[in-house]
């Protein structure tokens, strides 16, 4: 039964590993050419710095930052913090590229404040006991008017993976109040979380072979699914029900390693990372229903992990160039190192479609060579998008900074946040030089 199922996949993959050629060769096969560093604001050296827990070096291996805001009456940000998803333990407890050895030590929250520089961890209160803590994807609505908040995450369980739901006060930012554990048997792979209320969200499946299948089929099966990159992952919009229960309906299918996902600001547009296939779905949202229409997808340089909306909804995407580095840092290979690249994605301006073909000729012939300033252009990976600008904003051949997840821009100071997913500490990028 098993080897029957076994032959049909292979043959499934057969004809995916075709379609996604390109991902293949230019993220299996080939190690980019990337510079030790490179941040499109300056130069990283005096404009880039690890921050750390330097007390007890904690703040280690974070799969997702999110800003969580505190906003006046009329929705003005009086104050931002950075929420911080980590788990030192990543090394013994990974349920989507292995190993599965020790799931015991538990991840974290961090706390960072824009305003005074300041770190802390965020300690959960009314947690159920013996239940694991492994935060993956994360997702806060903004404070209004001093209000509390609704976070919700992604907890890589032993047994399964659940959603948990927390309380953040801003009158105590530092303690996180559990509220409820969400299980369900949709809940294969989940991911990422873009909130679409205080009680709803959208929740992305990154595999349906997962490490989590009796081995040795774990192992083999997600790594296929990774680098085949077959259409098996989706995007469900989920509803917490008062009594705690949920509605859980599928939004998009068919998405080969579904990842990271945000909601503009104006709640119209879904961007969903395809990690396999190496670009990013827009998706139009009707607000109404959850119901999505793919709009476009846009080729990125790397396996996309996480996206995130700035504030003037340019799409910030962090990933993976070069998979078999992933996979050697993952492994713990002695030396090695992954790179990290990030860049952003902005719609080209609407005033342009009326514009004349001969004018349209020229400008795509300047996109051509797109993303000129990065010492190795998207353009020599991603073909140009006719739709989207892609530029980098960051990029290191794992020296710097590696395996790269996501990407924040706050777009009200500048200042760039990256996290690696096993890297030590969150990088931040100020837009003129520090002296430190
Ligand atoms: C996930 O595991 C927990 C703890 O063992 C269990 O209570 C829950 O029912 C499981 N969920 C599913 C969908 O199997």
């Amino acid at each position: 039964m098993f080897y029957k199922f076994a032959a049909v996949l292979t043959t499934l993959l057969a004809i995916y590993v075709y379609r996604s050629g390109r991902a293949f060769f230019h993220h299996v096969l080939t190690v980019p050419n990337l510079p030790e560093g490179y941040f499109a604001g300056g130069d990283y050296r005096d404009h880039c710095v690890v921050i750390k827990d330097e007390k007890d070096n904690r703040l280690n291996h974070c799969e997702h930052i999110t800003f969580w805001d505190h906003l006046d009456e009329e929705d003005h940000v009086t104050n931002r913090f950075v929420l911080l998803s980590c788990d030192p333990g990543r090394r013994e407890w990974n349920t989507v590229t292995g190993p599965m050895n020790d799931p015991d030590p538990f991840g974290n929250l961090w706390i960072y404040s824009t305003e005074f520089g300041s770190l802390s961890p965020v300690t959960l209160t009314n947690y159920p006991e013996g239940h694991d803590f492994h935060p993956i994807g994360i997702d806060v609505y903004p404070s209004k008017a001093g209000a509390p908040s609704s976070l919700f995450l992604v907890n890589h369980a032993r047994e399964n993976s659940t959603v948990e739901q927390f309380v953040l006060d801003p009158a105590q930012p530092t303690v996180a109040t559990h509220v409820r554990t969400l299980t369900s048997s949709y809940f294969v792979a989940p991911n990422s979380i873009a909130l679409t209320s205080p009680t709803s969200f959208y929740l992305t499946n990154d595999h349906l072979m997962t490490y989590r299948l009796p081995r040795p089929f774990g192992s083999i099966l997600s790594t296929i699914e990774t680098i085949g990159g077959p259409p098996l992952t989706w995007v469900a919009h989920v509803t917490v029900l008062p009594d705690g229960s949920i509605e859980h309906k599928f939004a998009a299918l068919g998405i080969a390693f579904a990842n990271g996902v945000a909601l503009s600001r104006d709640g119209l547009q879904l961007a969903v990372a395809s990690s396999s296939l190496a670009k990013v779905n827009f998706y139009k949202r009707d607000p109404s229903t959850n119901d999505l229409t793919l709009d476009r997808d846009v080729v990125v340089p790397f396996g996309p992990d996480n996206v995130m909306y700035d504030d003037d909804d340019t799409l910030i995407v962090a990933g993976h160039p070069h998979f078999p580095s992933f996979v050697a840092v993952v492994e713990n290979k002695p030396g090695a190192k992954a790179p990290s690249w990030a860049v952003s994605i902005r719609p080209i301006a609407a005033s342009e479609d009326g514009e004349s073909e001969g004018r349209k000729n020229s400008r795509s012939l300047k996109k051509a060579g797109y993303d000129s300033r990065a010492p190795l252009s998207a353009s020599v990976i991603a073909p140009a998008s006719s739709t989207d600008e892609v530029e980098t904003i960051f990029q290191s051949d794992g020296s710097v900074y590696g395996t790269a997840t996501t990407g924040l821009i706050d777009s009200r100071t500048g200042i760039f946040y990256l996290t690696g997913l096993y890297e030590d500490g969150v990088l931040v990028c100020y837009p003129g030089p520090r002296n430190v």
